[in-house]
């Protein structure tokens, strides 16, 4: 397992992963690893988020332990649940003349249990990493149960008594916005918002992604993205649709994003109807005229 010493350790760490971190992500990561706090990661679809628990988890050498949030996630399956089946087979199995009391110690132990994503990650030996994806997703009861878990670390069941922490793991909550979170759960983080980023640094992104696209061709579709992100649209293309669309001018053979080009691939970096309409508008025209930034490759 590696401890980072410094928030550069941090920077090169991730970047030796293939996760190129802005300033302040190398910054709050490191700060979290060394206070113990969990990070509220906010942010457009498609800048990172998630993928910050993975690289963190893959540098610092931990297990990553998720949980995916949903609308109507609950505890039974965010924190633990009883192995009805198991216990069934049991208490069938158990000798005739076995008293009730006795059924009943021994079917609520540890061994009926079923651990989920947060006491998995509280009753692991090894600190790991927990990703706790999309909370804005769940309801605000279960945020209240969540951040019992994250400031005690520990989980109590009723019928077994406290689980405490072995190891402290290093927590990532992310969230795409679409409600706000309690002040509560946000006193307790550090928070990191992620942000698409600029040109030179999305560039480095595109070319880990995607080393066969030429050079030209790569900073001309960083550019138009940049441009497209410009327009006031409802979804803005994000690094994954960089990405999608660097994937895409390979295998198509494209050697140059001209108008023909940009029209028959426009889909994979905008996703909306009305978008489409004023992109094809606003960019295609450009892109038709040839000139500046977006004049032909080579
Ligand atoms: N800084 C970065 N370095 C390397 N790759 C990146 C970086 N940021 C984003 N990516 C790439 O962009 C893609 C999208 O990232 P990710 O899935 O983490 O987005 P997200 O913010 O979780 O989006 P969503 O809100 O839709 O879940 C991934 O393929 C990831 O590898
Ligand atoms: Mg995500």
């Amino acid at each position: 397992m590696t401890a980072p010493s410094s928030v550069e350790d941090v920077r090169s760490g991730l970047r030796s992963t293939g996760y190129l971190p802005g300033q302040s992500t190398a910054l709050v990561s490191y700060l979290a690893a060394k206070l113990g706090k969990p990070i509220l990661v906010e942010g457009p679809a498609g800048v990172g988020k998630t993928e910050l628990a993975k690289a963190l988890a893959q540098y610092l050498d931990r297990t990553l332990v998720r949980l995916q949030c949903y609308e109507g996630l609950d505890e039974a399956k965010a924190l633990y649940e009883w192995n009805y089946r198991k216990q069934l087979l049991r208490i069938q199995a158990e000798a005739e003349g076995a008293g009730w009391q006795e059924v009943q110690d021994d079917i609520f132990g540890p061994e009926f249990l079923l651990a989920r994503p947060l006491l998995q990650a509280i009753e692991s030996a090894e600190p790991v990493v927990l990703l706790i994806d999309e909370i804005d997703k769940t309801d605000q009861e279960f945020e209240a149960m969540l951040l019992e878990v994250l400031s005690d670390f520990q989980i109590s069941i009723p019928e077994l008594g406290v689980i405490e922490a072995q190891s402290r793991p290093l927590v990532l909550l992310t969230s795409n916005n679409t409600r706000e979170l309690t002040e509560a759960l946000k006193r307790r983080c550090l928070y990191l918002w992620l942000d698409y980023p600029d040109i030179e640094r999305e560039l480095e992104i595109v070319r880990l992604h995607v080393p066969e696209l030429p050079e030209t061709l790569m900073r001309k579709l960083i550019e138009i993205i940049h441009m497209v992100r410009g327009l006031d649209l409802k979804k803005p293309p994000s690094i994954a649709e960089s990405i999608d669309w660097a994937r895409a001018l390979i295998l198509l053979g494209a050697d140059d994003i001209d108008q023909s080009v940009f029209e028959r691939t426009l889909s994979i970096i905008v996703k909306h109807r009305t978008d489409l309409d004023v992109v094809a508008e606003r960019v295609g025209v450009k892109l038709g005229g040839g000139s500046g930034i977006l004049g032909r490759v080579g």
